[in-house]
Formats: structure tokens, C-alpha cells, sequence
């Protein structure tokens, strides 16, 4: 859009520089820190993701970005300008999809398109042009025509994050795009986002998914309780995290016999109630049926166990000591 270029030649901006910018951000809502000294920059064409449980701060974050929440303290600017002070400059650069769909459920894809064309302003001719330039870029021939009342989940996410790019927005947030998508639904969202990325969008991607992070965001922040608890790209994150889980069960008063066979173990889970124990093996197999071994030999009436991949809970009890409080259903 013409605005948005001239906007950008007037910030003395050049592309080196980040187009979205977070410094020292702080909102606490009554007693509640919802987001703690949290700074970071996204480059054109970059994707950082914010990794976090229900409750981390993300769409805190993500809305204080998008001027939809004041800002307590530290500040932010999206290409130059001040999210604080100019954010009339600030919503002319971004587009964001919300957790909260912000299609109309009656109108067709293709006119909920038009719609945010006129809500952006475009001429009615440009309107209707770009919504089959997004059509067509987004492969949603198929469902362009139907209410969106009528799409499947996946065909809402995807018109919910394409509704976000009709201004052609250089800066694009995108609070947990893919949550509550079946796994083929996730992959064609994934490759639409990087298609964004590589035309040289800057994208903050909020997720609970380690998995997603690792597939689109060249730099991730884990975040909990508001704060940065490690940040990297997904290799040097997952160096640290790398290695399975041998998830053992037992039977009913087995618990204590079984910890004190297997001993101290850095990051160790327990569960009392579930009789269930968590020990991180590595990528070492004797390990686990070493512990097995061991088990079984103290007389330990095992129920049930399993090797699995460590999810993001197993990261937060890594890097924090304390697991993830349980995933609250949204309303
Ligand atoms: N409008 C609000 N009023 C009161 N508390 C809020 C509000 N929005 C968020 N919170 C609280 O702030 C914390 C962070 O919430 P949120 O940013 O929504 O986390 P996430 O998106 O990572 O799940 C949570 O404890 C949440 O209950
Ligand atoms: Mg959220």
C-alpha cells in the first residue's frame, strides 16, 4: 500500500534495521505481572516465536505490539515508530490474527476479504483485486465462495491470518495460528507463513507448540510467567532440550520403591497420584532398559512405560524446576 511506503521513507529507516521492536515491556493487570521486562526485534523477513503455556504473557505481549493494550512500562516501535505515541502510524504497518476469529461467519471468504479491504480503506476496484491476488496466493479457491460459517477449522485459521495481510502489512502478528488444527490443516497454515516470511514480512508467531516454533521461527523465546526464561534459535534450543523421556507407570504403592531405585536424576518427574515417573534418558537406550532392569530386579510391579519425545512441559520443568501449570480450556 502507497501509505505504507511513504510512512517508511519517512522514518529514516533502512532495511538492516528491525521492523518490529520490543524494549524492556511491562503490563501487569491488578497483581497479576502478566508481562516482565520483555525485549526483542524482528528483522524483515524474520520470524521470532513466543513459546509459551496458557498464561506465559503471549497475546499480552502480542496486543501491547498491536496497540491494543496500553503499555506499563519500556516501549516498542513497529518500522520507527512509537507504538505508545503514534499508533495511528503503528496500525497502518500491521495486520494481526487474533485467537479470537475476526471473520464475519455469514459472509462468503472471499467477501470477508472485501470487507477488510474497505475497513483498511482501498478503493472498491482494489478491493476486489486483491482479494483474488490472496485467493489465488493462498490456494483457497475452494472455499472462497462458501460462508465461512461453512469452513472447516482449518479454512478459518487460514482466512483469519490471510484477512491480516490485505493491507500487505510489513509487520504481522500472529497469536497461536495453529491450535486446535488437525496436523494437515497445521502444515498448509505453516507453509503460508513462510511464504509471508520469505517475501519479507516480519512475523511474531505466538505458539504452545515446540514443534511449530521449530518448523517457522528462526528465533524463538521461551516464555514463562511473563518473562524470558531462554531464547535462541530451534537448534541451539533443542541442543539443550535433545533427548527422550522414559515414562514409567506403576502399580499402587510402588512410588516410593521405584524413586529410590532409580535415584536423583536432574529433571526427574514425578506424579503421586498418576504413579507415574518421568526420567530424561538422552538418546541413550541401555539407559532406559537399565532402569527398567533395575525395577524390575527390586520387585517393582511396573504397569506400564513408554520412551516419548519430551514435550514443552519437560522444557519448562528443564529450565524452571517446576512444571506448567495445567493447560486451562478456553472459554
Ligand atoms: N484483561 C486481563 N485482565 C486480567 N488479567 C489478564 C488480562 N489479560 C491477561 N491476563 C492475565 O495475564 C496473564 C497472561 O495472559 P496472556 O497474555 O493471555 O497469556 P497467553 O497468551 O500466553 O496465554 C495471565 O495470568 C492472564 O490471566
Ligand atoms: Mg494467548
Amino acid at each position: 500500500m502507497l501509505c505504507i511506503v511513504d510512512t517508511m521513507s519517512t522514518s529514516n529507516q533502512n532495511t538492516a534495521d528491525p521492523v518490529i521492536a520490543a524494549r524492556n515491556l511491562r503490563k501487569s493487570f491488578g497483581d497479576v505481572e502478566a508481562v516482565k521486562d520483555l525485549s526483542f526485534s524482528v528483522a524483515p523477513g524474520q520470524v521470532v516465536g513466543l513459546l509459551g503455556p496458557n498464561g506465559a504473557g503471549k497475546t499480552t505481549t502480542v496486543n501491547m505490539l498491536a496497540t491494543l493494550t496500553s503499555i506499563d512500562d519500556g516501549s516498542a516501535s513497529i518500522g520507527g515508530f512509537d507504538v505508545a505515541t503514534q499508533p495511528d502510524l503503528v496500525r497502518q504497518l500491521i495486520g494481526l490474527a487474533g485467537q479470537a476469529a475476526a471473520v464475519d461467519e455469514k459472509l462468503t471468504a472471499r467477501e470477508n476479504l472485501e470487507l477488510f479491504g474497505r475497513l483498511y480503506k482501498l478503493p472498491s476496484s482494489e478491493r476486489k483485486q486483491r482479494a483474488d491476488e490472496l485467493i489465488e496466493q493462498f490456494d483457497m479457491a475452494d472455499f472462497a465462495d462458501r460462508v465461512a460459517g461453512t469452513h472447516s477449522g482449518g479454512q478459518r485459521r487460514r482466512l483469519d491470518v490471510v484477512a491480516a495481510l490485505v493491507a500487505d502489512p510489513p509487520a504481522l502478528f500472529l497469536d497461536e495460528p495453529t491450535t486446535g488444527l488437525d496436523p494437515r490443516s497445521r502444515a498448509e497454515l505453516w507453509d503460508a507463513i513462510g511464504k509471508l516470511a520469505a517475501g519479507g514480512t516480519a512475523i511474531v508467531l505466538t505458539t504452545q507448540y515446540l514443534e511449530e516454533a521449530d518448523h517457522l521461527a528462526d528465533e524463538v523465546l521461551i516464555i514463562d510467567k511473563g518473562t524470558v526464561i531462554a531464547s535462541g534459535t530451534p537448534e541451539t534450543l533443542k541442543r539443550s532440550l535433545e533427548g527422550d523421556v522414559l515414562e514409567i507407570h506403576v502399580d499402587e504403592g510402588e512410588m516410593p520403591g521405584a524413586l529410590e531405585l532409580i535415584g536423583p536424576v536432574d529433571g526427574l518427574v514425578s506424579d503421586e497420584e498418576a504413579r507415574q515417573i518421568g526420567v530424561p534418558v538422552g538418546d541413550d537406550v541401555a539407559r532406559s532398559l537399565e532402569i527398567l532392569r533395575r525395577l524390575e530386579d527390586g520387585g517393582i510391579s511396573i504397569s506400564d512405560f513408554q520412551l516419548r519425545r519430551p514435550t514443552l512441559d519437560d522444557v519448562f520443568l528443564n529450565l524452571t524446576g517446576a512444571p506448567t501449570e495445567k493447560a486451562e480450556v478456553p472459554a
